[in-house]
């Protein structure tokens, strides 16, 4: 699924989705601009749900798009939320996230980040050995706060390594296979101010191939089974983390949320069976394969520069600010013609080049597009995870605006920037 669920070519041969014409919207709020298909948030949610059924719970992972109305469909469908610092906490509390479903993550946690989250109301995911001071100078004596412990497994999975997360050389996590992670669950069972209720891990992001998560599964159930003969614990919950990939081209085939939860709950459910351990809660907190496919960005097009026999570059007037990923993990997309989605492509690709003054400033390196000129409108789609959460003001470029659309009405869920917000923190 590249496109949103809505999506489809109208009338006009134009892009469109949630029953939103594409070219419209950018010549109406200008570009860059990013928009949100509701359907398709929530059509990720109830997936995931729905598989999940009253084996465990559901959290959406934050970081990968968190604006507040976005989060306020995200809740509406059910999910919790695991969120990795003091901001997005507090962005979640005003967009009125209940509290109890929030779960804080993070593997250095700030003094602010621990209080704010106790104070909150938040599950802790501890991360760390300075955690446990930080939790015995800020939570009173009398005392205790829902925590779970981050487990790395050990398995590297699928992935660019950049992103993964889950093998022995990690900051994330305990580490398993070094006994450290027996080590934080009996420091964590001691605690007088912790109510360990959950073990936690994520083995890394964009993975289609789930065999590293059924892996991890393995792994962290040996280690439940020696809690268990040793200390007598049983985690109530087990966080199997995100991950799940989506697609960035045609060419690529994820598997759905359904399979990833499916795999999950048969490795747990075998896995549970040869050690005679009792069921936990399967918890899992995607986030890319939520945002990611619901989100696309529309670029206008400037200036277009061709070099006889090398290459044609097609300018446009977003790029690394607003999209950092192929910069910085190489990531690939499509491009498609808002006005022409469909339309036969020229005979020699082009590049899709930011506006940034960087070389590497490239958003789609061989782009199969139609001729154009200045003024078209370009579509990025899968452009919903890690790239407005990862925007900058490099070069002094405001951060874009963000619509939601649903049912032929647009709605604009983040504002453009403004010059004056670029100067809004400096001191003059
Ligand atoms: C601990 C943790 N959980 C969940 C996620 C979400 O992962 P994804 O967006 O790949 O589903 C991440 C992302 O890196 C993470 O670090």
């Amino acid at each position: 699924m590249l496109f949103p669920v809505t999506y489809r070519v109208n009338a006009a041969g134009h892009m469109e989705i949630g029953g939103c014409d594409l070219l419209a919207l950018a010549r109406e709020h200008g570009t860059p601009l990013y928009v949100y298909d509701e359907e398709t948030v929530r059509s990720r949610c109830r997936e995931f749900k729905s598989a999940m059924g009253t084996r465990g719970d559901v959290l959406y992972s934050a970081k990968a798009f968190y604006s507040p109305q976005f989060l306020r469909v995200v809740a509406e469908e059910g999910l919790g939320l695991d969120v990795v610092s003091a901001g997005e906490l507090a962005v979640a509390l005003r967009a009125g996230y209940p509290p109890d479903r929030v779960y804080f993550l993070g593997n250095n946690k700030s003094r602010e980040d621990v209080a704010d989250a106790h104070r909150a109301g938040a599950t802790l995911v501890i991360d760390g050995w300075y955690e446990f001071d930080l939790l015995s100078s800020i939570v009173p004596a009398g005392e205790r706060m829902r925590c779970e412990v981050r487990l790395s497994p050990g398995v590297k999975p699928e992935t660019h390594e950049y992103i993964a997360t889950g093998q022995l050389d990690s900051k994330f996590g305990f580490s398993i296979e070094s006994g450290d992670a027996r080590r934080a669950v009996e420091r964590a069972l001691a605690h007088d101010r912790v109510e360990l209720v959950g073990l936690h891990s994520h083995i890394g992001s964009q993975i289609f191939d789930l065999r590293g998560h059924a892996a991890a599964m393995a792994i962290m159930l040996d280690l439940v089974a020696e809690l268990k003969h040793d200390l007598g614990f049983e985690p109530e919950r087990l966080g199997a983390g995100g991950g799940l990939g989506i697609a960035y081209t045609s060419e690529d085939d994820p598997p759905t949320p359904r399979e990833f939860v499916e795999t999950l709950l048969g490795a747990l459910d075998s896995g549970l069976a040869a050690r005679g351990l009792k069921t936990p809660e399967l918890v899992v907190e995607p986030g890319r394969s939520i945002a990611g496919p619901a989100g696309v960005a529309l670029y206008t097009v400037g200036s277009i520069k061709d070099i006889p026999g090398v290459r044609r570059y097609v300018a446009v007037d977003g790029g690394m600010g607003d999209n950092i990923r192929p910069k910085l993990y190489g990531a690939r997309y499509e491009a498609f013609l808002a006005s022409d989605p469909d339309g036969e492509p020229a005979a020699q690709p082009v590049t899709v080049a930011g506006k940034y003054c960087e070389s590497t400033d490239v958003l789609v390196a061989d782009a199969k597009l139609p001729d154009m000129a200045p003024g078209a409108v370009i579509c990025i789609p899968a452009s919903g995870a890690y790239q407005m959460t990862m925007a900058s003001n490099y070069n002094g470029m405001p951060r874009p605006a963000v619509l939601m659309v649903r049912d032929g009405i647009d709605r604009l869920i983040r504002r453009r920037e403004t010059l004056s917000d670029l100067t809004a923190a400096e001191v003059f």
